[in-house]
């Protein structure tokens, strides 16, 4: 059967993924961020996926005000990198698993999650920055992936609660389809952040290193945050990180900590990254 067997979250900051494109990964600014990334760079290429299930939030480049799905999968063969407004990035192509992701939509629709099918999608950087991060710039992305897309955009944003049982439907999903493959679940988004407005700028690191040190032990707590909690606290876009639940969700209840990873300022943004094995191997 398929496995989920770790999960990574990280931010998905566009502007460090124009850094990469514009090889400023040695300045200054940039080292350190990239430098955060070896251990995790150096980790997924022993693990190895098979798969990659990247949960991550569409910045009105697929999706539009005229349709907004809460949860979307993509179920194609093949999705093109979104023109954000500088064209888009020179990475590969994202590569899906068609057959797996409807296989998630058959179980998690009977699950009761009423998960939008898209068969035609471009995907901005809240899907690549993360593959940039974890896997550099090879010639192909070394795995296939399948896109989850949720709303954290345009209110009504799905709740923390429902982003985790998400992904426990998604973990039994994956353990009901019957080829042997491992995957790593992204949670994409995050942390502290508010792009605009007078709070912009806003960066809360207790607030952060709660939710990280949560993630792993108590995770419960995290669920229960409500939506303005996150906007009090995190800003605005801190809202993103409801999409870590989805990850976590699709977690055993028993993880270790396996890396973490946390940078102020990237961008407008607090940098976050934590990777997570399950503790039964
Ligand atoms: C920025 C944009 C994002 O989507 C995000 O998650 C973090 C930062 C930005 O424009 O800086
Ligand atoms: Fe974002």
């Amino acid at each position: 059967m398929a496995r989920i067997v770790a999960g990574v979250a990280t931010s998905h900051i566009p502007a460090v993924g124009a850094a990469w494109d514009n090889k400023k990964t040695a300045e200054p600014y940039w080292q350190p961020v990239f430098q955060g990334f070896e251990p995790s760079k150096e980790w997924i290429a022993k693990v190895k996926p098979d798969v990659c299930i990247v949960v991550y939030n569409d910045h009105m480049s697929a999706f539009s005000l005229e349709i907004v799905p809460t949860f979307a999968i993509g179920c194609a063969a093949e999705f093109p990198i979104a023109d954000e407004g500088w064209g888009p990035r020179k990475v590969p192509a994202v590569k899906g698993h068609p057959e797996l992701a409807s296989h998630i939509v058959a179980s998690t629709v009977l699950d009761e999650f009423d998960i939008t099918i898209v068969n035609k999608m471009e995907v901005d950087h809240g899907l690549t920055v993360p593959l940039t991060l974890m896997f550099g710039q090879p010639e192909e992305w070394p795995c296939p992936v399948i896109p989850i897309a949720v709303n954290v955009v345009v209110y009504p944003v799905p709740t923390g609660h429902r982003c985790y049982m998400l992904g426990k439907a998604i973990r039994e999903a994956v353990e009901s389809f019957d080829q042997d493959l491992r995957i790593v679940i992204f949670g994409t988004g995050g942390m502290s952040h508010q792009l605009q407005g007078p709070r912009a700028g806003l960066i809360n690191r207790e607030f952060d290193t709660r939710f990280l040190d949560n993630l792993t032990r108590d995770p419960a707590a995290n669920v229960r945050i409500p939506h303005l909690e996150y906007l009090r606290e995190a800003g605005s876009e801190g809202i993103e990180m409801v999409m870590w639940l989805i990850m976590r969700g699709a977690l055993d209840d028993d993880v270790r900590e396996r890396y973490r990873f946390y940078h102020v300022p990237a961008s407008n943004t607090a940098l976050g990254h934590i990777i997570l094995e399950n503790a039964r191997v």
